[in-house]
């Protein structure tokens, strides 16, 4: 509170009487007034792709200006490396695998929207909780967490269901099959004998001619419509996708299928600032949730060329200023003072991108080993802002562990509610450690799951500036001497696909943050007893996970036509052209006086070139 009473003064008279009353007023004001809040996710984001985390050629001057007015968080842990298992621990403040929203098959992602999976009813959201509290909700952007259950409509795990009001976005993630020419996620070619039968049928008929072997007319032929048939499902497959996939949602209706993606980042933005225009003078919450920078890439003409990054570093220029037009809003509004404001991604940098053209995609994750689908620091460690002017000293950055799980308590605390307590909950409010009350996080357990496999434990002793980590297995690399996966586009931690180790590999991150080098007991000599202590603790978090049914089965994964959002018929391949009064709409509501102001990224760019 003295930091609030500190930051008023210039407003409030200099008479000490005067200033006192008013020290006391606006501190009941702030207690009766609860805050706006305005969460902002960037998808496969790499802490490295930032300025204020040291990238020295992307220019990311609103986020800096974030990052400068707030608090800088460098330790802040992304409850899982994959997109779905991430937003669901982000939005319920619990692991994913006390969900169900983890499996034990490859995918670990939805990858269907007509799949039957998802963030289950039972589980409570912060946007939830803080609507029962009279916040008015929204998400703009990517969920992720499923759609259906039954029926085309159901809409079981829309957002809707999880507390927000309003939503504008897709309920899937983008994917490299909804922009033409960008390739496919589904490389389903690897799994057919599509390649095998070719080079049977062509290693045949080149014998048979030679005269090595005789093969007869009637098995020719039967490889022959084989192979067509499977070339035929293939092509079919693929080029239905994206009109499966790719749906855009306004609130319960289709409003694009396939979505065009150039302009969307825009289109969110816009679709931001209304919502904050609209409830400006109530309590709100906005989960911005870009889909951007995950591939497929997409920037919009103004931002084309703008980074020497290619379309990845022009995307992160477009999302930085979509942050400045949220930034600028809040400002015009002076809803600033009330409003907390955070940025994070749902994991790291997707280092095994490379478009279609051989175009490298994926971002920095600066000194951090490996990145997305990975438990190494590189696909955990996100960026954290955290921004409340007058609530938060601003300027500073907190080194201790966090989660991106730690948002449930403090918003639902934020919002005058209380955490539920039928539910184990495992983030941890953050405002003692923003308004420096406390210095110690209270995480000093963080377990780290990759799908349904516990893959390692981050260990932070209270009394100790050491952070232990201990992995139980590590994913295979391909090429080895790449922290990537580039045989398989993500790494997977079925075991087929992860090397197991007992003891397992220990760092200590305090000296060692891009784990280069695991330690041994002659390297440190402790190292039996650190492991024993996390092993200890690891039994406790195995006996706080009540067994639930796993959303990421194949059953729930996999693709069911009856649940197939459409917006026209089969036949017609569900198309649906851009919503054209939709646009119109959003035209009409662009501020009138200043467009310009709101909506032209032309001359943000120009003003930030000029910097
Ligand atoms: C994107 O926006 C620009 C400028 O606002 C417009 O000229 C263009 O047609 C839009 N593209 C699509 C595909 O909507
Ligand atoms: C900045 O980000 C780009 C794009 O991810 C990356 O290629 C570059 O290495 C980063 N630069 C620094 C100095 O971290």
């Amino acid at each position: 509170m003295s930091v609030l009473a500190l930051n008023m003064k210039p407003s409030c008279p200099s008479s000490l009487l005067l200033l006192l009353l008013l020290e006391t007023s606006c501190v009941s004001l702030q207690g009766s007034n609860k805050p706006n809040l305005v969460l902002m996710m960037v998808d496969d984001l790499g802490i490295g792709d930032l300025g204020c985390y040291g990238n020295k050629t992307l220019r990311t001057p609103n986020i800096d200006q974030l990052a400068q007015e707030g608090v800088k968080l460098t330790h802040h842990i992304a409850a899982a490396s994959l997109c779905t298992p991430s937003r669901a621990a982000f939005l319920t403040g619990r692991y994913p695998i006390r969900s169900g929203v983890a499996g034990s098959i490859r995918p670990g992602v939805f990858i269907f929207n007509a799949a039957s999976g998802g963030l289950p009813s039972q589980e409570v959201t912060f946007a939830k909780i803080v609507k029962q509290q009279g916040y008015e909700t929204a998400l703009i952007g990517k969920w992720h967490l499923g759609l259906n259950c039954e029926s085309s409509e159901d809409h079981c795990h829309h957002p809707s269901v999880h507390g927000f009001n309003y939503f504008f976005g897709i309920p899937l993630t983008n994917m490299r099959d909804c922009q033409p020419g960008h390739g496919t996620v589904f490389q389903f070619y690897k799994f057919l004998p599509y390649r095998t039968l070719g080079i049977v049928l062509v290693t045949a008929v080149l014998l048979h001619s030679c005269g090595f072997i005789t093969i007869r007319r009637g098995l020719t032929l039967f490889l022959l419509t084989l192979l067509v048939v499977v070339t035929i499902v293939m092509a079919g497959f693929y080029t239905i996708v994206p009109y499966f996939n790719c749906v855009l949602l306004r609130d319960h209706r289709i409003v694009e299928q396939p979505f065009t993606s150039v302009n969307l980042t825009q289109r969110m933005t816009s679709e931001a600032v209304d919502f904050i225009e609209r409830n400006s003078a109530r309590p709100f919450l906005l989960f911005l949730s870009f889909l951007q920078v995950h591939t497929a890439m997409f920037a919009s003409a103004a931002f084309r060329g703008t980074s020497s990054h290619g379309i990845y570093g022009d995307a992160v220029h477009e999302v930085d200023w979509s942050v400045g037009q949220v930034m600028q809003i809040l400002d015009r509004l002076k809803l600033s003072e009330n409003t907390l404001v955070y940025l994070t991604s749902d994991q790291g940098a997707h280092l095994e991108e490379v478009s279609a053209r051989g175009e490298v995609h994926g971002g920095w994750n600066g000194i951090y080993k490996a990145g997305k689908s990975t438990n190494w620091e590189g696909g955990i460690r996100v960026p954290g802002i955290l921004r409340w002017p007058g609530s938060i000293p601003g300027g500073g950055q907190i080194e201790e562990p966090t989660s991106n799980m730690d948002l449930f308590p403090t918003v639902v605390k934020l919002s005058g509610a209380s955490v539920p307590e039928d539910r184990q909950i495992d983030g941890h409010d953050l405002m003692d450690l923003l308004q420096q009350r406390v210095e110690r996080s209270n995480h000093e357990f963080l377990f780290h799951y990759c799908n349904a496999y516990l893959n390692a434990v981050r260990w932070h002793p209270q009394n100790s500036s050491s952070v232990w980590k201990a992995f139980f297995f590590t994913p295979n690399f391909y090429p080895e001497d790449r922290a990537a996966c580039f045989h398989t586009l993500v790494c997977f931690c079925t075991p087929d696909h992860v090397t197991y180790h007992d003891p397992p590999l220990l760092f200590d991150l305090s000296r060692d943050p891009s784990e280069t080098t695991p330690l041994t007991p002659d390297t440190e000599p402790a190292f039996h007893s650190i492991l024993a202590v996390m092993e200890e603790a690891v039994e406790r978090h195995h006996r706080s996970v009540k067994p639930v049914q796993s959303q990421l089965t194949a059953g729930n994964l996999m693709w069911k036509p009856w649940l197939q959002p459409c917006c026209s018929s089969f036949t017609q391949l569900c198309q649906c052209q851009e919503d054209q009064q939709d646009q119109e709409d959003q035209q009409d509501q662009e501020d009138p006086q200043d467009p310009k102001d709101q909506q032209d990224p032309e001359a943000a760019v120009g003003a930030s070139n000029e910097r």
